[in-house]
C-alpha cells in the first residue's frame, strides 16, 4: 500500500486554501495540523479540511511522529525561519515562492535547502500546469524554432486590497509574481537571463513610501533572446494576462480558458503559428491552473527517489537571482546585470 503522508499547513490564507482544497481528501494524504497566527483562520481550516490539530504556533506540532511534510504558505519574510525549524525537525518542506524578499535571506534559504537531510521543494506551480508543460514540449520539439521573444503581462485587479497591501510590504509584484515567469523563460529556453532593465511606480495612494506596486521589465537572455514582463497589483488595475512566445520559425500564443471569448469548456487555448505553412493550429488543453496535488506528488517523488519535473534548488535560486535583479531595476529605474556568484 502507498505510504500515507502526514501534512501540516502553515498559513491558512489564499494560497494555503488552494493547497489544502486539492489534497485533503487524497488517499495518500492525512492532514495532521493547520496553523495560522489568526486563530479564526486556523480553526476554520481544521473544520473544513478535517485536520487533527489546529494552532497559532507551528512549533507545537513539529515533533509529531505522524508529521512528514510541512507546507509553508505564510508571508515571504517568514519563509526562511520556518524552513530552518522544519529542517531541524527533519520534516520535508513544500515552501511557497519566492524563497525570500531579500538577497541575504534568499542566499541563506538556498544553503539550508541544499544541505538539508530532508527534501525541500519550492512551489513554482506553473511547472505542474499542463498547458505550460505542453508549450515547453512544443518549444523543445523545435515547433517555433529558437525562442527569441517572450511577451508576458500579469496584472491583478486587487479586490481584497488589505491582503495585497500586506504582501506588498514584503516584496514588489515583480519579485513575488514575476519569479514564476523568470523560471518559465529559463525553463523553456535552457538559457540564463543575464540582464534586466526596469521601471516601476506606485499607483495606489494609500501605500507606504517605497512600496512599488507596478513594474515593467525587459530581460536579456544569454542566447540573445529577450522577454518583457509587466506586473501590477492595485485597486484600479484590470486583470490582464498576455503570454506570447515568438521564435525563428513560428509563435505560440496562450489564452487561458477564462479569457477565451468562446469555447471556454475546451480549456486553455494554445495557438501555434508555423512559418513553414503560414497556418495556425489551435491546441486545446484541459488544465487545472494550480495543480496543487500534482505539485505535492512531485515532492513525494523526490522523497521516494523518483524522477520529477520539479525545478531543483539550483533552478529555483537562479530564478530568485533574476527576481532580485529585476526588483532592483524597477526600484531604481536601472539596467541591472544578474550576478551569478552569490
Ligand atoms: N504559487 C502561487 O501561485 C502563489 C499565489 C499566491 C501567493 N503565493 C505565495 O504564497 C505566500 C502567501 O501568500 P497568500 O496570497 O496566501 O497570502 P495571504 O495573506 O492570503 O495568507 C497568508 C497567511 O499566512 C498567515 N501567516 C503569516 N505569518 C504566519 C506565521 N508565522 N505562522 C502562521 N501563519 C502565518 C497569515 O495570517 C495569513 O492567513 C506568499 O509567499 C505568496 O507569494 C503563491
Amino acid at each position: 500500500m502507498d505510504k500515507v503522508y502526514g501534512v501540516m499547513l502553515i498559513g491558512c490564507g489564499h494560497i494555503g486554501e488552494d493547497h489544502l482544497a486539492d489534497i485533503y481528501y487524497r488517499d495518500n494524504i492525512h492532514i495532521v495540523a493547520v496553523v495560522d497566527i489568526d486563530d479564526k483562520r486556523a480553526k476554520l481550516f481544521q473544520k473544513k479540511y478535517n485536520a487533527d490539530h489546529w494552532g497559532t504556533d507551528y512549533r507545537e506540532f513539529l515533533d509529531l511522529p505522524e508529521l512528514d511534510i510541512v507546507i509553508i504558505a505564510t508571508y515571504v519574510n517568514t519563509h526562511l525561519s520556518i524552513l530552518k525549524d522544519c529542517v531541524a525537525a527533519h520534516k520535508h518542506v513544500l515552501c511557497e515562492k519566492p524563497i525570500a524578499a531579500t538577497r541575504e535571506e534568499g542566499r541563506e534559504f538556498y544553503k539550508v535547502a541544499k544541505n538539508a537531510d530532508v527534501k525541500v521543494l519550492v512551489a513554482h506551480i506553473l511547472r505542474y500546469n499542463a498547458t505550460y508543460e505542453k508549450i515547453c514540449d512544443l518549444i523543445w520539439n523545435g515547433e517555433i524554432g529558437e525562442l527569441k521573444v517572450a511577451r508576458m503581462s500579469q496584472n491583478h485587479h486587487a479586490l481584497n486590497w488589505p491582503r495585497y497591501k500586506r504582501l506588498l510590504e514584503d516584496c514588489s509584484p515583480i519579485l513575488d509574481c514575476g519569479i514564476h515567469y523568470m523560471d518559465i523563460i529559463q525553463w523553456f529556453t535552457g538559457s540564463k537571463i543575464r540582464e534586466v532593465m526596469g521601471y516601476g511606480t506606485t499607483v495606489d495612494t494609500d501605500l507606504d513610501p517605497g512600496v512599488v506596486n507596478y513594474g515593467m521589465i525587459v530581460m536579456r537572455l544569454q542566447n540573445g533572446g529577450m522577454a518583457y514582463y509587466e506586473a501590477g497589483w492595485g485597486q484600479t488595475f484590470s486583470s490582464a494576462n498576455v503570454k506570447e512566445f515568438i521564435g525563428t520559425k513560428g509563435r505560440i500564443r496562450l489564452t487561458m480558458n477564462a479569457q477565451r471569448g468562446t469555447d471556454c469548456e475546451m480549456g486553455d487555448r494554445i495557438e501555434l503559428f508555423r512559418l513553414s505553412t503560414g497556418e495556425t493550429e489551435t491546441i486545446n488543453v484541459q488544465c487545472k491552473y494550480k495543480d496543487m496535488y500534482r505539485q505535492l506528488c512531485g515532492l513525494i517523488d523526490m522523497i521516494e527517489g523518483r524522477p520529477t519535473r520539479a525545478p531543483d534548488i539550483e533552478q529555483v535560486y537562479s530564478a530568485f537571482k533574476v527576481a532580485v535583479a529585476a526588483d532592483k531595476a524597477v526600484r531604481e529605474s536601472a539596467n541591472v546585470i544578474v550576478e551569478d556568484n552569490w
